[in-house]
């Protein structure tokens, strides 16, 4: 199956940070279909090999086990071309139709990965153009708007030009490989379904903390915020993954109905309820691994007094049969004491307790980052005679020991997947616009309320309201037991 992958954006931090190392792992897996061009477009003038030495010397930023040898990036150079091109200029877009139809490739895909507001403009170009035939695809970075009108905006525009089945939003969380585990694990087993519910299940924890600040990304980072930068999409994605109730098929919308179920089904915030149960926060100065850090507000271009929260953590329900009364605790921030990307599940302790000590509960952590893997929290005695203490332990799966040579990051997958033209791992537009509805009273609520975020020392796991935000319910953080 032959394509062409062309990147909007091709000179941009995304491309080479992240898409193109993806690619590159994906050719050298062997992964990447045959016969393949992959076109980046951008604004200024450059040749396809002055293109491929740019790409090469970033490669140098690339983690060692990843980088390519001379001789594997000249191969994998062959694929890459370079095109410039005025995203405003009609007839720029009709040399890139012309590049295209010069080969026929089976699939054309197309990703946006320039800043958001270029979308509506690229994508009324490229309809235009006549760039948007059964065999296109369009892949559309976040942030996907600023808030539920724009994302709207945004959607229609995308929708007068593509099928709903030709647009693929990427929420790279949902290809990393934890994420995927999660289905497996839900609806491949027959063990856990039956105590996914309510009333098996005390609470479910996610928590998506970052070491690193905003860098240099201070500008953008200061008019997008922690709530829509992680929350309205990852955060909500995995909440969705852990709450669905089992789809009927493995088809994109069979598991996409289900997940906007859950979406529509959270419990709607009012500004009573964001002042109890949302808890806002920016870093100051602190230490992480030793070294001190500038706080948030002294860091690379945010504007003085800046009011923009690095940290959230909040409390929401999913008011349905299956979670009736059952918390679910989102948090996530920027310069916490460690890089953790997990989910807790839980569980109830024994109704009628029999050992000492086995007031502790079981629990389920689904770890996503830094390492993935699965850990089955238990109880068990020593067999040390009567009268012992319940001990705990832990079955432990490590995702990498278990598949050494199957690891596929998230960007290869997503990226492979669009050029297969495999959505399930996509985010439909009503999922994206639910989750902006869900979470703009949070933002109307923190516009009108002059107190602004609390300040955390970079290094810990965010402010006190944190921790006092689940205690209320006689719960604590994974971290805090
Ligand atoms: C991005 C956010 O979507 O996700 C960044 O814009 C954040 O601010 C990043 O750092 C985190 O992704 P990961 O995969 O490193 O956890």
């Amino acid at each position: 199956m032959s394509f062409d992958l062309i990147f909007f954006g091709g000179t941009g931090d995304l491309t080479w940070r992240k898409l193109m190392p993806a690619l590159f792992q994906a050719f050298r897996h062997g992964k990447l279909p045959p016969g393949g061009r992959i076109l980046a477009v951008a604004r200024d003038e450059r040749s396809d090999d002055e293109y491929r030495a740019f790409i090469k010397e970033r490669f140098v930023e690339v983690d060692s086990a990843k980088r390519p040898s001379d001789e594997e990036f000249a191969r994998f150079a062959a694929l890459l071309h370079y095109r410039r091109m005025d995203l405003s200029k009609p007839e720029h877009y009709a040399g890139l139709k012309a590049w295209i139809d010069d080969r026929r490739a089976d699939t054309v895909v197309l990703y946006l990965a320039t800043a958001p507001y270029l979308f509506p403009v690229i994508c009324e170009q490229l309809g235009a153009a006549g760039l948007n035939g059964p065999n296109v695809r369009v892949v559309l970075e976040k942030p996907l708007g600023h808030d539920l009108e724009s994302a709207q905006q945004i959607n229609r525009v995308v929708r007068s030009v593509f099928a709903e089945s030709q647009a693929f939003r990427i929420d790279h969380y949902l290809g990393k490989p934890s994420v995927q585990n999660l289905m497996a694990l839900r609806f491949g087993n027959a063990l856990f379904e039956p105590l996914w519910r309510r009333e098996s299940i005390a609470n479910i924890q996610i928590t998506l903390a970052e070491e690193l600040g905003v860098g240099t990304r201070g500008d953008f980072y200061d008019q997008t915020g922690a709530l829509r930068d992680m929350v309205q999409n990852h955060a909500l994605q995995l909440l969705t993954m852990i709450a669905m109730e089992p789809p009927s098929t493995s088809d994109a919308d069979a598991i996409r109905d289900e997940k906007l179920k859950v979406l529509k089904s959270l419990r709607p915030f009012s500004a009573e309820m964001v002042a109890r149960d949302v808890v806002r926060g920016q870093y100051r100065a602190g230490t992480i691994g030793g070294k001190p850090v500038p706080g948030y507000l002294e860091e690379q271009k945010v504007p003085p007094g800046s009011t923009t929260e690095t940290f959230v953590a909040l409390r929401t329900e999913v008011q349905n049969w299956r979670w009736a009364g059952v918390p679910f605790y989102l948090r996530t921030g920027k310069r916490l004491a460690e890089r953790r990307a997990q989910i807790v599940v839980n569980f109830r302790p024994v109704p009628h307790p029999i050992f000492p000590g086995s007031a502790r509960a079981n629990k389920l952590v689904i770890n996503l980052q830094p390492e993935d893997g699965l850990e089955l929290h238990l109880l068990a005695t020593k067999g040390s005679g009567q009268g012992e203490m319940l001990a705990p332990v832990k079955l432990d799966l490590d995702f990498d020991k278990a598949f050494p040579t199957e690891r596929v990051g998230a960007y290869e997958r997503l990226l492979l997947d669009a050029i297969a033209g495999r959505l399930n791992l996509f985010v439909r537009s009503d999922e994206q616009e639910q989750a902006w509805r869900w979470v703009e009273p949070i933002l109307d609520a923190w516009a009108h309320d002059p107190n602004g975020p609390r300040p955390y020392a970079a290094g810990t796991w965010g402010p006190p309201a944190s921790s006092a935000m689940v205690a209320r319910d006689g719960c604590t953080w994974d971290e805090e037991e």
